[in-house]
């Protein structure tokens, strides 16, 4: 039996009514970096529309009263076909963020990564939640690629998520408007903002200073990086801009566990990756934050599964509903992840939050499997959506 949700959390009945609680518990620039996206955002509308242009073709009178969801992913059989996306700077915007995400979705049996731009060590997670996957943003230079590679593995994690697609860092305009920067600069404003939002100031940021003490980059290389809060320092984002397929075949010679590779929107590149070795493909735009413009995930994913048939194919952008999911899958994917409103949930809700909202995902896909006439997964195929006018 799950745990009762909490009271203060029964009135969050979706996904997106996370990211409305979101806004008045944060910040603004914390709110800021987590809703924003690149330029005109039309990538971030791009995604959810292109659920939008699915419609499904559903069956009646099948004996629906026995449905699993449960869907098997690297051997192993996983209890609902959506998992977290990696989301750095989660310790920011919730207390212990990246870890009470990896524990709601351990409790869950749901798959959860853990991003490579985060404030908590990765050892510390890893020993908690040994399942959890491991996110690395490739370091510029090879001795720095094959320490951290060293460290993920000492730390006992067994899935390696490389995402690919932050060649430089996406143009920061919008959330310079937000008054977001990492490391966030010390300003009256910035005082201001976190004084609005006394629940977040006391129950996330000042409760880690005085627990933990400042966080700082803890897993972008070997070694610790930037504080979260500096006048003066700069992060040190090198230059990735020159790595290429010989630094994703090194990974893949270092790395023996499993090595998916995250931000694939050309075919392509989804045959390289597979050619190279990856044990799995997360087509993804970035959630609309990297290449403004760059295709919905959604739109490609079915000449991705074609092409790749052989290995998992994932996708991610835009998930929102129930019924984003089952379209995913119904189009290739294996599996999906959900970005934005897990983190929110982890901000408002904390470990609790974030069961409230796998639960509600969970429930959606149970009841749209009865309606679409379906009870297993494997049921699903192109052939249940039609072009929606
Ligand atoms: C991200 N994303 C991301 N991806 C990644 O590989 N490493 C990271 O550290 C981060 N950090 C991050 C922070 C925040 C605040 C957001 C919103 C996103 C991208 C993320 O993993 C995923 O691709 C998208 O969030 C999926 O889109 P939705 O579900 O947010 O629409």
């Amino acid at each position: 039996m799950p745990a009762p949700v909490p009271r203060r959390l029964r009135r969050l009945l979706c996904l997106d009514d996370f990211e409305r609680a979101a806004s008045r518990h944060l910040p603004r620039p914390v709110f800021g970096y987590m809703v924003g996206a690149a330029e005109t955002g039309q990538s971030l509308r791009g995604n959810r529309g292109a659920f939008a242009r699915h419609a499904f073709l559903p069956r009646v009178l099948v004996d629906v009263s026995q449905r699993s969801q449960e869907v098997t992913l690297f051997g192993r059989s996983y209890a609902s076909p959506f998992g977290l996306a990696p989301l750095g700077l989660s310790a920011l915007s919730a207390y212990r963020g990246d870890l009470v995400m990896a524990l709601a979705a351990a409790q869950a049996n749901v798959p959860m990564i853990m991003s490579g731009s985060s404030l908590i060590p990765l050892e510390q997670v890893a020993a908690q939640c040994p399942d959890a996957w491991f996110q690395a943003y490739l370091p510029g230079d090879e001795a720095n690629i094959v320490a951290l590679i060293e460290r993920v593995e000492k730390a006992g994690f067994s899935t390696l998520v490389v995402t690919v697609d932050t060649q430089v860092p996406p143009n920061n305009e919008n959330f310079v408007r937000m008054g977001f920067s990492a490391p966030l600069r010390p300003s009256l404003r910035l005082v201001w903002d976190g004084l609005v939002r006394p629940r977040w100031l006391f129950g996330t940021f000042l409760r880690t200073l005085a627990q933990h003490g400042m966080p700082h980059f803890e897993n972008n290389y070997a070694k610790r990086g930037a504080p979260i809060l500096s006048s003066s320092v700069l992060r040190d984002f090198s230059d990735r801009g020159h790595l290429n397929w010989r630094h994703f075949a090194l990974i893949r010679q270092l790395w023996k566990g499993r090595l998916v590779i995250k931000g694939i929107l050309n075919v392509d590149d989804a045959r390289l990756a597979r050619d190279a070795g990856a044990d799995g493909i997360i087509v993804s735009n970035h959630g609309g934050r990297q290449l403004d413009g760059a295709v919905a995930p959604l739109q490609v994913l079915p000449g991705i599964a074609a092409a790749c048939s052989d290995l998992p194919v994932m996708l991610d952008g835009g998930v929102r509903r129930g019924t984003d999911v089952l379209k995913a899958l119904a189009l290739g994917a294996r599996m999906v992840f959900v970005g934005r409103p897990f983190g929110y949930a982890a901000a408002v809700g904390g470990q609790a939050g974030v069961r409230h909202a796998i639960e509600l995902l969970s429930k959606e896909v149970s009841r749209d499997m009865a309606m679409l006439g379906i009870v297993r997964l494997d049921e699903l195929s192109a052939d249940q959506l039609v072009a929606s006018v």
